[in-house]
């Protein structure tokens, strides 16, 4: 695994110490925030007992941008679309250095139609989970695109513990709402909380990743910190970042910019070279770093493993 030199040139915690020990050392966890909130979990993904399954510097690798150089770490935290943060690219990381808050336990609800709801700690949701390095392409609806190596888990893994009934149909994200750590917020350029959903065989897919961090180390606030999810075939406002809740729901909910602009973003946005979105073509990209235009791929290059689920669907319709 490449190890990289955080912004100040020391090597992260995280990839010196065991994960687990770091994680309790960046008191994410704080003592009594656990307690309070074990005292109200219905079930836990994973028992106490458990060990974590594997650690940032020990990991399977998966290469799934072949012969493609992945961008760099400076590009990939310096150039970001996080609007609860700012709407410029460099904004978010200036920003967002504090991002989340140390202090307060980061909880996620899982909730909706499903058998195993329950509000889980940061930690306790993660531990169970065989983390994996994945090298993908990620592809904005602006014209942009990066290879990221991304560090997480398969989605469609929490989605089986958290046993959906037969009304789950759809899976819905959000973020946190806190327009104190997110200042953004206080600007009404999108419907806060930022929500968006994939249709269940989407979720379960096993491309779709939970996202934890970024060049083996964890997310940097301006990436999504410290849990989001990423699509790899779907343009990149699909992967909603630093997430807080996960519903099961029946039907397909309006996600946050499909209430901005539902002629330019619908349910689906897959990568599709042949829909222009109503402003601009998106038959070709450019690649941070890279001088001259690429053309874009069907699927973001992830046809063979995605086309299947829209086989029947008239992808010009279900833009
Ligand atoms: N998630 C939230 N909560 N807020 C956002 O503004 N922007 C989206 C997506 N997820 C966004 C978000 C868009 S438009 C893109 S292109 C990607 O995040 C950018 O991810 P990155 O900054 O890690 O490259």
């Amino acid at each position: 695994m490449l190890i990289r030199k955080n912004k100040h040139g020391e090597l992260p915690e995280s990839e010196v110490t065991d994960h687990q020990i770091y994680l309790n050392r960046r008191q994410f966890l704080n003592t009594s925030a656990t307690l309070a909130a074990g005292a109200i979990l219905p079930i836990s993904l994973a028992s106490a007992a458990e060990t974590p399954a594997a650690t940032f510097k020990d990991i399977a690798k998966h290469d799934f941008a072949k012969g493609e150089q992945p961008s760099s770490f400076e590009a990939i935290t310096t150039y970001n679309n996080f609007y609860e943060f700012d709407t410029s690219k460099s904004g978010p990381a200036l920003l967002a250095t504090e991002f989340p808050n140390k202090d307060k336990p980061w909880m996620v609800t899982i909730e909706g139609e499903c058998d195993k709801p329950g509000e889980f700690h940061y930690d306790d949701l993660v531990r169970p989970f065989t983390m994996e390095e994945r090298i993908y392409r990620f592809r904005c609806v602006e014209g942009w695109s990066m290879v990221i190596p991304w560090v997480g888990f398969s989605l469609s893994e929490l989605i089986k513990k958290a046993q959906p009934n037969s009304r789950a149909k759809y899976v819905e994200f959000t973020t946190l709402y806190d327009p104190k750590q997110m200042p953004g917020q206080n600007r009404q350029v999108l419907d806060w909380p930022y929500t968006e959903a994939l249709r269940m065989d989407e979720a379960m897919n096993p491309l779709t990743l939970m996202a934890v961090g970024i060049y083996g180390q964890e997310l940097l606030g301006q990436n999504g910190a410290p849990i989001r999810l990423v699509v790899p075939w779907k343009y990149g406002f699909k992967s909603i970042k630093s997430i807080v809740r996960i519903r099961f729901v029946e039907h397909p909910p309006q996600t946050s910019w499909m209430k901005a602009g539902p002629r330019e973003y619908g349910f689906f946005s897959n990568v599709n070279p042949e829909v222009d979105h109503p402003r601009w073509s998106q038959n070709r990209e450019r690649r941070i770093g890279e001088f001259l235009k690429r053309k874009t791929l069907m699927f973001n290059g992830y046809e063979e493993q995605v086309a299947a689920m829209y086989s029947t669907m008239d992808l010009k319709k279900n833009f």
